[in-house]
């Protein structure tokens, strides 16, 4: 299983900022908002990952993550030259996908709780599963409708008469198909090549699955400078509470086994002085006991 992280973008609602800086490199609470994604397909054992972006902001995730190996990844790098749409993902991810089955995890995307419905969807050998969560503005999200026995019959990309309250969170799991679909797609009425029009193919060809995600898990999306200070005020709460880090990727590599005890020692030691490092150190001395 291969992974993409979609973080380019026109980020024109995050103006002025927007012009100089990309929206995946603010800061949620403690760290750029592209480790949270990063971490949910770290999490779901995801260690061969393209990172999907333009030609400006490109370079800074190279200087963040480098080719991954200090975190016991693959990381590599496409440009996507125009925001031209979500699904242009598979297109410009074609030769990194090969033959694989692929994640898609878009960069301002955030989970948080509990991720077995991911791990679930990993499992599936074939077709595709994208997710449900419950909103209360379903008008700004793709939307999926379900039958009484909870299959989807319908999805629709920011409808105006919402037929469920349940959006279409960015995170997604394919079978190589996706590669052929986006191949095929035309663009929508807003030029963009549709991640809705992919998985409506997947329904077509009967084989999408959707995934309710039950509520508790946290799904954010931080388009907007207020989503933004929701996410700090959130994550720097639960940090407060626990004295423990959200997608902090250092301590996840050494969780799944990336990277060992003496990798991790190494990560420490060429970090400043900081309460990120001192975090890592209490995991590191903790970790016998
Ligand atoms: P959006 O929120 O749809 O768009 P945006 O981030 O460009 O912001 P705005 O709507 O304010 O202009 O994008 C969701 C995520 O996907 C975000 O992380 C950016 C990324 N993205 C791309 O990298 N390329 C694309 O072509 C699109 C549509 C999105």
């Amino acid at each position: 299983m291969k992974g993409i992280i979609l973080a380019g973008g026109a980020g024109s609602r995050m103006y002025p900022v927007s012009q100089i800086y990309s929206k995946q490199l603010t800061l949620i609470y403690d760290k750029p908002l592209i480790y949270y994604p990063l971490s949910v397909l770290m999490l779901g054992g995801i260690k061969d990952i393209l990172i999907i972006s333009n030609n400006e902001t490109l370079p800074q995730y190279e200087k963040l993550f480098g080719n991954g190996f200090q975190l016991g990844l693959k990381i590599q790098y496409a440009e996507q030259k125009e925001p031209n749409g979500i699904a242009e993902s598979f297109i410009i991810g074609e030769k990194f996908i090969g033959k694989d089955s692929v994640s898609l995890i878009l960069g301002d995307n955030i989970f948080y709780g509990n991720i077995d419905f991911f791990k679930r969807a990993l499992e599936r050998k074939s077709g595709a599963t994208i997710f449900g969560y419950r909103v209360t503005d379903p008008e700004r999200y793709g939307i999926v409708e379900f039958d009484s026995g909870g299959n989807a019959t319908s999805i629709e990309e920011k409808p105006s008469s919402p037929k469920s309250d349940f959006a279409v969170p960015g995170l997604y799991v394919y079978d190589n198909q996706v590669v052929e679909i986006a191949h095929n797609l035309k663009p929508s009425a807003r030029n963009e090549l549709e991640i809705t029009d992919v998985n409506k193919e997947y329904l077509k060809r009967g084989q999408l699955s959707v995934e309710k995600i039950s509520r508790g898990i946290a799904w954010l999306d931080t388009g907007t400078p207020e989503a933004l200070l929701q996410a700090s005020n959130f994550f720097g709460a639960i940090e407060a509470r626990q004295g423990l880090k959200v997608a902090c990727l250092e301590e996840i590599s050494l969780h799944m086994n990336f990277i060992d005890a003496a990798k991790f020692r190494v990560l420490i030691e060429n970090m400043p002085s900081c309460s990120y490092r001192d975090y890592l150190q209490k995991i590191y001395k903790d970790r016998a006991k």
